[in-house]
């Protein structure tokens, strides 16, 4: 059989280092497969006047799975400042290429897991009964709405008159902002459909099912932005009556969770979520387990069979130049092990994750994140392992 070909898409600053190591540790896993490289990101912004050319959609298109790794985003002044001088005129415009694949390509229902690792220094604690120290296990799946709501780039400053006369149609608007001129006024839509909403809630569903989780929690807030929020809810429960019986639906606000995380984070399983609620919550939930080093993601498009699999992380400029790089590799190799979920490779991503915890637990190799050193070149001299030395201890335990 002829091996699966991979899109690696570095992108910017710690991207390529991360990649490549996480590239590493899935030959030394003994997983055969033919890499593409995917232009993307601000070099090509400059250069080309475009961060995300035809060429890697064209390669996504073909070959349906993506490794990325990280990209850089600037300002609107900086991007056409460091535009190649004879794009300038062009009246081109930045926007990241990370959201463009994912609206591109439809990849709408976004994975982030975050799972607390044995011995991990970084993983939360919290005092309990009688001064005794506790470490709440975390192992929450994130179901995040990856293409539209309040991401969905539905916006106006000054909104143009169609759209400010039927605003005012709206009483509460009426009300609340009729008196406002309108070149003071600000507006971003946050619209949720009912096929990407039953798409994302399904997910989050036979996720549960799938891998025997207890529950899934709505984690939105119907009982102020009843119309998005509320319909979400409303879905859930008529799935969960209709297909899903044995799995208990909860809900949750999102304030009230982000509190909660602290409290009792491992009494959560599965959380659905809309695009900006499931980006923070699972930003809190990556909190306990050891932060960006450790967050991974998937970002599928289940129907087409596309998937693009990418650390939390971005681009790190302030380390991307060092010599010996200083960055965790591990969110990367995470995100690498999910990619090998999806295509069918699941003893290899055992493996690779089993080699991942080892180290982790034993403690010898360590990233400076994990020994809470603020991130220097001079790291590594203090006892810090490298990104490389970090890979290479995950490879020999393979
Ligand atoms: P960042 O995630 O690049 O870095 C924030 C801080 O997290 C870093 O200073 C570093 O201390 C730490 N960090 C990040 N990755 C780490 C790793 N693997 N190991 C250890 N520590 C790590 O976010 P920041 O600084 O806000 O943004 C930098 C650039 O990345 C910006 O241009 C931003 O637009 C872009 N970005 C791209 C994303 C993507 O490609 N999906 C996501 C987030 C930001
Ligand atoms: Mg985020």
């Amino acid at each position: 059989m002829a091996n699966q070909t991979i899109v690696k898409m570095p992108g910017d600053g710690i991207g390529r280092v991360v990649l490549d190591e996480a590239i590493r540790v899935l030959d030394a896993a003994g997983f055969k497969a033919d890499y593409v490289e995917g232009d993307i990101g601000w070099e090509f912004w400059c250069k080309e006047g475009n961060p995300l050319p035809q060429r890697t959609i064209d390669l996504i298109e073909k070959h349906k799975v993506g490794l990325f790794g990280a990209i850089t985003s600037k300002p609107k002044d900086e991007a056409f400042n460091e535009l190649a001088p004879e794009l300038r005129e062009k009246g081109l415009v930045y926007s990241s290429p990370i959201v463009g694949l994912r609206q591109h390509f439809g990849l709408d229902i976004c994975l982030r897991p975050c799972r607390s690792y044995k011995g991990n220094p970084l993983n939360f604690i919290r005092r309990g009964p009688n001064n005794t120290i506790e470490e709440p296990m975390v192992d929450v799946a994130i179901f995040r709405q990856n293409t539209e709501g309040l991401y969905g780039g539905v916006e106006w400053s000054n909104p143009p008159a169609q759209v400010y006369d039927s605003l005012m149609t709206h009483p509460k608007f009426k009300k609340n902002f009729g008196h406002v001129p309108v070149e003071e006024i600000s507006v971003s839509t946050r619209i949720f459909t009912k096929k990407a909403t039953d798409r994302i809630l399904r997910a989050a569903f036979e996720h549960a099912k799938k891998y025997g989780y207890h529950s899934v929690t709505v984690c939105e807030k119907p009982n102020v932005i009843r119309e998005t929020s509320g319909m979400m809810y409303k879905m859930a429960q008529q799935i969960q009556k209709a297909d899903f019986p044995d799995i208990q639906l909860w809900n949750t606000n999102i304030d009230a969770q982000m509190m909660w995380l602290t409290k009792n984070p491992e009494t959560y399983s599965v959380i659905v979520a809309g695009n900006m609620f499931g980006d923070i919550v699972s930003d809190g939930f990556a909190g306990l387990i050891g932060g960006l080093g450790f967050a991974c993601s998937a970002q599928i498009n289940p129907e087409k069979g596309i998937g693009v699999f990418e650390p939390t992380h971005g681009s790190a400029p302030k380390y991307a130049d060092y010599p010996e790089s200083i960055v965790n590799p591990i969110a990367m190799i995470e995100s690498a092990c999910m990619m090998l979920d999806f295509i069918d490779e699941q003893e290899i991503a055992s493996k690779v994750r089993k080699a991942v915890a080892e180290v982790i637990e034993e403690g010898k190799i360590r990233t400076y994140d994990m020994m809470k050193m603020t991130g220097r070149a001079d790291v590594i001299e203090k006892g810090a392992a490298s990104s490389h030395e970090m890979a290479n201890a995950i490879i020999a335990k393979l």
